[in-house]
């Protein structure tokens, strides 16, 4: 299903690739979200169980289940012992394998742009959710440039190759992912744009990060001849914000959004 979209089914190479980033940027959305210690979560698309990990450090969750339709992410998530008691169970968003009001929270970190039906995500989320129950997630802004991968896709158009963006990435913008929250009937809506610095110590650390086998990118630089490749890294050198001491450092930032059932 999606994961041949996602491309995301390796969890340690996950880690390196975004994990990083996501840990960065899930600490200040779990900080504004801001859901009282003690409550039941449910987290759609929890992949290695990086952000999983977050809600146990700021939430003190009583349980929380993950789903997500990758076992190899899932298996990675499993050996975490951050998570103590988390479930984590093979499934996609739509439809969500559990009863009306299961939970107290549930959240969707960086996953909406990949769901097939961002529509009908939201409404399974509010649908599993208790009343006064809170539904919330982020994403990359990628229509924005706000992906940590963004650098790299931006060399890659340069010197003229195709890029690819997740199936929804439209919906990563913050106005269409606020109307999501309200279509789907949720209260009291907010919204909040997160920012983290990404770096890389050198110019070989943006590179072998950026060239993991992970991402919707991930193919198409594989699939590159040498020659090509050569090119994209000169593209890099000129285009990277690459300080005196080789340190590489920009800004990513995501779109989030918070409602009640
Ligand atoms: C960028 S990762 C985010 C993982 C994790 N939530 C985090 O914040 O680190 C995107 C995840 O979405 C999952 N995914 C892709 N399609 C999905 C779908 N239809 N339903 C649920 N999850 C999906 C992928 O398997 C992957 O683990």
């Amino acid at each position: 299903m999606a994961e041949s979209q996602s491309n995301f089914s390796d969890g340690a190479a996950y880690e390196r690739f975004m994990g990083r980033w996501s840990r960065l940027a899930g600490q200040q959305f779990l900080n504004w979200v801001d859901a009282p210690k003690g409550k039941s979560w449910l987290d759609v698309g929890c992949g290695n169980g990086a952000f999983t990990e977050e809600i146990y450090n700021h939430a003190a969750p009583s349980a929380v289940i993950g789903i997500d339709p990758s076992e190899g992410q899932l298996a990675f998530a499993r050996t975490r012992s951050g998570t103590p008691g988390a479930k984590y169970q093979l499934s996609g968003a739509t439809p969500l394998p559990f009863g009306d009001a299961s939970f107290d929270v549930t959240d969707m970190a960086l996953v909406i742009a990949f769901v097939p039906d961002p529509a009908f995500a939201v409404a399974e989320m509010a649908r599993v959710t208790k009343p006064g129950g809170i539904v919330a997630s982020y994403m990359w802004d990628l229509p924005g440039g706000g992906v940590p991968l963004s650098q790299m896709m931006r060399a890659m158009k340069e010197i003229g190759c195709p890029t690819l963006q997740p199936p929804n990435a439209a919906f990563s913008s913050m106005e269409p992912k606020r109307q999501l929250w309200i279509d789907a009937g949720l209260k009291s809506v907010e919204s909040m744009v997160i920012r983290i610095t990404v770096s890389y110590k050198d110019f070989e650390d943006f590179w072998q990060t950026n060239t993991l086998p992970l991402g919707p990118q991930a193919k198409i630089i594989q699939d590159m001849s040498t020659e090509t490749k050569e090119k994209l890294r000169a593209q890099l050198q000129k285009s990277l914000p690459i300080a005196p001491d080789g340190r590489i450092e920009f800004e990513a930032f995501a779109n989030a959004v918070k409602g009640n059932v």
